[in-house]
């Protein structure tokens, strides 16, 4: 992996930009982390998403997919599937509540998980594994139905940027004189999301922007012919994403269940990721027509999808005291439930949707 991000900074002349080093260190084939075999989740991994902490994650997401597809019908589109372990249970959760998808799709960047995915939704019932289609890119026909993406934006490339006499420098990737990888300053003016102005950025500010954002969401926007797009992740709106209290940005590399700043250390065996900019979320989503519908935090959305009655309804105290600790992380404050948001982009689609009832920060955006 190292030799192959040095060769590129050669071949470039000294320097790339941190967007490329990042695609590289995640996604680079049969070498980036999440292209080649690190365990990545779970206990033995590096980290720990929602659907792998509690099932009951994926049967709250399943009974909101589910309000969409009674009224659109239609397919599921699941982008980075993780081990496979949410659509697994929303596929279950939709066959207990009589309303499969005509097909559950995958879209997988990654070669290692798009084969643990397959193995663990094998293990589904054959009429629910027979749904499960894996697709090498975007279906060319619009579709009617749900896109889902859990803790997929956070995993954009991302470039970063320094406050510098006023001035906004993007920060790129070269070699120091040991041939180590270091930080570099890039030249050039570096565009600061809109409505963000230099001068309330102290000097040595540093942030992240996700420079594909907009035309991912634009991708999606294309195949969505009626209902919703579904993505949850961690975030905030601009104007607290980019506060200056928050100097030191938000690009955290997660290794053995250890988040630390150091993207230039474990390369190719670490997740590095940015916070997401749910206003930038919501522009690109308006600019391709889609509507916002809602914008609420993790815990609000589970509330309002019944976790609770989930939580209550276990037939007995032990599984009862399991299913509570794990909703617990999904939903306190001090763990997933205020940092984690969910946010709701509909077309054609016209139907309150249970999960953004209870609470509406669409404002904040
Ligand atoms: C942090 S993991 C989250 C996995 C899973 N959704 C979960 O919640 O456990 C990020 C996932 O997004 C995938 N991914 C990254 N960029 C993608 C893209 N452009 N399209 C589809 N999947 C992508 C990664 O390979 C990985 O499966």
């Amino acid at each position: 992996m190292l030799e192959a991000i040095h060769a590129r900074i050669r071949e470039a002349g000294g320097a790339i930009s941190f967007a490329e080093f990042m695609a590289l260190a995640l996604y680079a084939p049969g070498l980036g982390y999440y292209s080649a075999g690190a365990r990545k989740f779970g206990a033995g991994g590096d980290f720990t998403t929602a659907p792998e902490i509690s099932p009951l994650f994926g049967r709250c997401l399943a009974r909101q997919c589910r309000e969409v597809l009674v009224e659109t019908g239609g397919s599921i589109l699941e982008f980075g599937a993780g081990t496979g372990a949410l659509a697994a249970t929303v596929m279950e959760t939709l066959a207990s509540l009589g309303t499969l998808p005509e097909r559950y799709f995958i879209l997988e960047v990654s070669a290692d998980l798009r084969a643990r995915q397959q193995e663990r939704l094998a293990l589904l019932a054959p009429p629910l594994a027979a749904r499960v289609v894996w697709l090498d890119r975007l279906p060319e026909a619009p579709l009617a139905g749900v896109l889902l993406a859990n803790e997929v934006l956070d995993a954009l490339p991302c470039e970063r940027f320094v406050m510098r006499e006023g001035r906004a420098q993007r920060l790129g990737v070269g070699l120091d004189a040991d041939g180590a990888l270091c930080e570099v300053g890039l030249a050039g003016d570096f565009a600061l999301p809109d409505g963000l102005v230099a001068d309330a950025l102290p000097e040595g500010y540093r942030g992240e922007l996700c420079p594909s954002l907009a035309a991912w969401i634009a991708s999606l926007a294309a195949c969505l012919d009626r209902g919703l797009v579904f993505a949850i992740d961690y975030g905030l709106p601009r104007a607290a994403l980019y506060h200056p209290d928050r100097a030191s940005g938000t690009l955290r590399c997660h290794f053995r269940h250890r988040a630390h700043g150091e993207p230039f250390v474990n390369v190719g065996l670490q997740d590095i990721t940015a916070w997401v900019d749910f206003t930038a979320v919501a522009e690109a989503a308006a600019d391709a027509g889609l509507a916002v519908a809602g914008f609420v935090t993790q815990a609000a959305l589970l509330l309002a999808l019944g976790i609770e009655r989930d939580v209550a309804a276990a037939g007995d105290s032990a599984t009862r005291h399991a299913r509570a600790s794990g909703v617990r992380r999904l939903l306190l404050p001090t763990e997933m439930g205020e940092t984690f948001k969910a946010i709701a982009l509909t077309r054609a689609l016209d139907l309150p949707l249970s999960g953004f009832a209870l609470q509406d920060l669409r404002r904040q955006l």
